[in-house]
Parts: C-alpha cells; sequence; structure tokens
C-alpha cells in the first residue's frame, strides 16, 4: 500500500503541475475507500505538498455518501481530515456533493448544475479522477447491473438509493462525465480484488458486470496503479 501511495502521489502531482502549465487550472474528482487517504497524506506533506500549485486546484467528488459532513461515512469529511485542512487550497474552489438537502435526487440535481459549471469553465473535463474498484467490480457508486449505469449521455450526477455497499444511498459521477476525464487513475489494492481485477483488465468486455470497464474517455488516460497483492493474476 505505502508503495503505492507514493507512487499515486507522484504521479497525481504531476498531473496537477502539467494542467496548471497547459491551461492554468486543475479539476479534480476525489473518491473515498481505502488508498486515498494515504495518498493525501503524502501531496499534503513537503516535499509534494511544496510543488503543487494549490490555489489553481478546483475540487470535486466522484462519490459520496449520502450522510451528513461530520459523518465518519463522509468522503468530504475524509479528504477534510487528510488533505484539504492541511492545504492552502482555498474553500470556495472546493465543491463537496450537497448532502445537506432534504433529499439524494435533490442533492444530485443541484450538484449536477455545479458539476456542469466547473466543465465549463475547465475546457468540459475533469483533469484527474481519482478512482477505486470494489470486489464486485464497481467504481465510484456505479455498482454491477444497477439502473444508474444506464444515465443518460449529458446527466453527469445520479442519486443512487439501494447500493450493495454500505451506506446505501450514495450521490456519483455517471460513466458520461467521468468518461470527460483526461487522466482516470484506479488504486487498487488486496488479494480480495485480485481475480476482478484480472477480469476488469483481461476482459471479456462486460461492463453491465463490470462497471469499472465503463471508464474508457475518448479524450483521456487510463491508468490502473495496484498493489503486488491486487496484481497477482494479471
Ligand atoms: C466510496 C468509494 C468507492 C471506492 C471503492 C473502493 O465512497 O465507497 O468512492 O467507489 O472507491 O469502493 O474502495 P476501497 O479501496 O476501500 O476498496
Amino acid at each position: 500500500m505505502e508503495e503505492l501511495a507514493e507512487a499515486a502521489a507522484q504521479r497525481i502531482t504531476h498531473s496537477i503541475q502539467a494542467a496548471v502549465q497547459e491551461r492554468g487550472h486543475c479539476l479534480i474528482a476525489l473518491s473515498g475507500g481505502k488508498v486515498p487517504p494515504r495518498v493525501h497524506h503524502i501531496i499534503a506533506s513537503p516535499p509534494l505538498r511544496n510543488q503543487i500549485p494549490w490555489e489553481a486546484l478546483s475540487i470535486i467528488w466522484v462519490d459520496e455518501r449520502y450522510v451528513p459532513f461530520d459523518s465518519p461515512d463522509s468522503n468530504y469529511l475524509l479528504a477534510r481530515q487528510t488533505l484539504l485542512d492541511h492545504t492552502p487550497i482555498p474553500s470556495d474552489q472546493v465543491y463537496p456533493v450537497p448532502t445537506y438537502y432534504a433529499t439524494p435526487e435533490l442533492a444530485a440535481s443541484v450538484y449536477e448544475r455545479q458539476v456542469q459549471a466547473l466543465l465549463g469553465t475547465h475546457g468540459g473535463q475533469i483533469d484527474i479522477s481519482i478512482l477505486g474498484m470494489g470486489a464486485d467490480g464497481h467504481t465510484a457508486s456505479l455498482f454491477p447491473q444497477h439502473p444508474a449505469l444506464n444515465a443518460a449521455a449529458n446527466q453527469h450526477v445520479i442519486a443512487v438509493t439501494d447500493a450493495p455497499k454500505p451506506p446505501p444511498t450514495r450521490i456519483s459521477l455517471t460513466p458520461a462525465v467521468l468518461n470527460r476525464s483526461r487522466l482516470a487513475l484506479f488504486l487498487v489494492t488486496g488479494g480480495d480484488k485480485a481475480a476482478m481485477l484480472a477480469a476488469a483488465l483481461r476482459g471479456p468486455f462486460t461492463p453491465t458486470e463490470i462497471p469499472a470497464q465503463m471508464i474508457r474517455p475518448a479524450q483521456g488516460r487510463v491508468v490502473w496503479m495496484l498493489d503486488a497483492e491486487a496484481a497477482i493474476h494479471i
């Protein structure tokens, strides 16, 4: 895990620097899960902390659990504790999913407009989407055989109320918008994911069963970073 987190932190730092050099700003979508906190900690500490143009970053979430901001399940809280509170990212450039709205559908529709507006000011693309994959093949909060996989091509955000991974109510970016990433960076660790990882990477292509396979940006790259346990069948 540590080696993977180090390598991922380096990769993210370089991608941020390149985006800011080329376009003046960088839009990043964060995930929850086991690996991101470690990566966050590395980029929020010297030496990488001093190499990142924090004022040029805008932050959104790949997915969020429909819980209050101070819930231990909140991906926003996780990012605050491990990244945001330790860096000079301007707070008005941080866009958590507004889970304080009365329903997940309402929160998703408000976030839809925010994500749309941010894409508008970032050349129509997310510079870096940090993704995980579950042992069932899910990514973001896009689960196997779930209707969210069929979200319309112009829909950016979707509410999911029956996720098999707890908590069940979540808000997720859609496959269509994740496919507008310049870099889709999957971070996967652990032997429990080895078989699914081999299936996801080797095929056959069955995205309804393995949602992670849906992420194939036409104008971007997919990079998988794995630890030795996860990569055992590759
Ligand atoms: C979430 C995540 C989710 C995660 C994967 C992998 O909030 O649940 O964003 O999509 O990335 O489930 O998580 P692990 O790395 O912890 O297995």
